[in-house]
Parts: structure tokens; C-alpha cells; sequence
């Protein structure tokens, strides 16, 4: 009874139609999709107190996310509470700067710039986009924009750090938005749903975007991380490599 009375509190949460952004008092992330999750409320809406439980059903209500990979992503998150013991963490927190925070972003600044790795910047995505020739982005072009910010970072920024797990976040990060609004067969996604996202931290429905049909587990992450850096060059088993091992912080650097 407690248990089916709690699942239908947390089932009540989440839109995909209302939409608010932040207000004075909620909190935000340096990851748009988590913020879009806030904004119509899969998320708490101020960006506080997330529980695992609240990830996993947010992340499989929204977007098809297993559990499984789910409870990986909030094993990381935890790690940027600042609280010793936590169970939730807050956006903020993520955005707590080498811990999965990195430099290099697609479309934040790093963190010397301004200490604000939080606030869309118009001129970093700038120079992500100018990548993604076409309608269409496919694996080269995410991966060639991924590591123009990394070479674009290390030319400019005189703290430019990437560790492993940075490394392994920021491929993940283009893998994660291909999977969620592309073709993880093709490795394809529609630019305008994914610089929607990106601009307006809002799910691109009125766009046609729909959840995905099938589920979204670790295996299609680490696939498709895979299929990025071999297009990009790098030694083809370090990302899979860098996110899957418990010892996260042991591993080579990559670009
Ligand atoms: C609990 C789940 C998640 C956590 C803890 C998380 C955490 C983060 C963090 C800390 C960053 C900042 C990294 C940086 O650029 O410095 C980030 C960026 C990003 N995340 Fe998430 N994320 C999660 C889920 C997702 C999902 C489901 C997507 C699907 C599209 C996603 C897409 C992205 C993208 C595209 C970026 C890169 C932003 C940029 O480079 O400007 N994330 N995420
Ligand atoms: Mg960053």
C-alpha cells in the first residue's frame, strides 16, 4: 500500500507539455538535459534534494532510461554533494568544478573564464555548432566538435584540465545527446532538436521529438562512446574503460 501510494506520488511529477524555467530561488546545473528535467518538473523544479529514487523515475519516465543506468549516473552525482554521507545531491552541486564538472564544455564556458560553468555561453556553442554541417549531425561531426573545445580549451584556458573521468564524461555527454533525441543505429541526430535543448532547456515535443521507444541502457552509452572515439581517434577502449570502472579516478588521460 506505502509502496504503491509512493509510486503514484512520484508518477504524479513531471510534464511534458508545462514548462517553467528557473526561478530566483531553484537551482541549475551545468547539464541542460538535467535543467530541461527541472523545467517541467521530471525533476524537483527548484534543482534540490534529488534522491536515486527520483533520478530513476525521472530519467525512465522522460526519457526511457533503465534503472540500471540511471543508478549509475546518480552513483556519480552523489559524489559532488558536499555533505559527507548524502543520499541527494542538488544541481548545484554537479556543477562543483573537477569533480564531474570539466573543462571544455560544448556550450559553457570553462570554469577560469568566469567561474560560471552553469550559464549557457552563446559563444562557446557557437563554436560547437559550426561543426554540425546540415540538418543532420552524425558521429564525425559530434566527435570533431567535441574535440575542437578540447583542443580549443587547451590553447586558450592556462588551468585547462581534463582528468579520465572529465574525459570520459565529455564523451559521454555528446554520446548521451545523440541517444536521447537521435538514431543510436545510425548515430545521427536532427540539429534543430538538439540546439533546442541546448538553447532553450526544454524537451523538443513541439518539434516532434518523442521519449525513445526502446529502452536506454548502459550498453547503448558505452556503444555508442565507443563508435565516438574511434571516429575521433582516441585509444578505442578508453572511454568505455574510463566510465565503467569502479576505481574511476585510476586511468590514463585522454584528450
Ligand atoms: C543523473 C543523470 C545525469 C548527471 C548526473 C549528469 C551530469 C552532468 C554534468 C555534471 C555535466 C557537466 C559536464 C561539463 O560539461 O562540464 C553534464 C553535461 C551534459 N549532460 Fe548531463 N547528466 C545526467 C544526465 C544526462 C542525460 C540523460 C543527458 C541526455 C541528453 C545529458 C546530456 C548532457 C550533455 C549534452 C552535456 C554537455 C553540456 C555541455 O558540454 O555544454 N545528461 N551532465
Ligand atoms: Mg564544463
Amino acid at each position: 500500500m506505502n509502496v504503491l501510494l509512493g509510486a503514484s506520488l512520484v508518477a504524479a511529477q513531471g510534464s511534458f507539455h508545462e514548462w517553467h524555467p528557473a526561478g530566483p530561488n531553484d537551482v541549475r546545473a551545468p547539464c541542460p538535459m538535467l535543467n530541461t528535467l527541472a523545467n517541467h518538473k521530471f525533476l524537483p523544479h527548484d534543482g534540490k534534494s534529488i534522491s536515486q529514487e527520483i533520478v530513476t523515475h525521472a530519467l525512465g519516465s522522460a526519457l526511457n532510461i533503465s534503472a540500471e543506468l540511471s543508478e549509475f549516473l546518480f552513483s556519480q552525482a552523489i559524489t559532488t554533494s558536499p555533505e559527507p554521507n548524502a543520499t541527494t545531491f542538488s544541481l548545484h552541486d554537479l556543477g562543483r568544478h573537477n569533480i564531474l564538472e570539466h573543462d571544455a564544455s560544448l556550450s559553457r564556458a570553462d570554469y577560469y573564464f568566469g567561474q560560471d560553468p552553469y550559464t549557457f555561453n552563446k559563444t562557446v556553442f557557437a563554436e560547437t555548432r559550426s561543426y554540425w554541417h546540415g540538418p543532420i549531425i552524425d558521429l564525425e561531426m559530434a566527435a570533431a566538435s567535441r574535440l575542437a573545445r578540447v583542443r580549443t580549451s587547451n590553447a586558450t584556458n592556462p588551468t585547462y584540465t581534463l582528468s579520465p573521468l572529465g574525459s570520459g564524461f565529455s564523451v559521454g555527454e555528446t554520446a548521451a545527446y545523440i541517444l536521447i533525441l537521435g538514431d543510436r543505429v545510425r548515430g545521427t541526430v536532427r540539429k534543430d532538436l538538439v540546439e533546442y535543448l541546448f538553447e532553450n532547456e526544454r524537451l523538443p515535443v513541439k518539434m516532434g521529438w518523442k521519449t525513445p521507444k526502446t529502452v536506454v541502457a548502459s550498453d547503448d552509452l558505452f556503444g555508442l562512446m565507443d563508435r565516438i572515439v574511434n571516429v575521433t581517434g582516441l585509444a578505442s577502449s578508453d572511454a568505455r574503460a574510463l566510465l565503467s570502472r569502479s576505481d574511476l579516478h585510476v586511468g590514463r588521460a585522454a584528450v
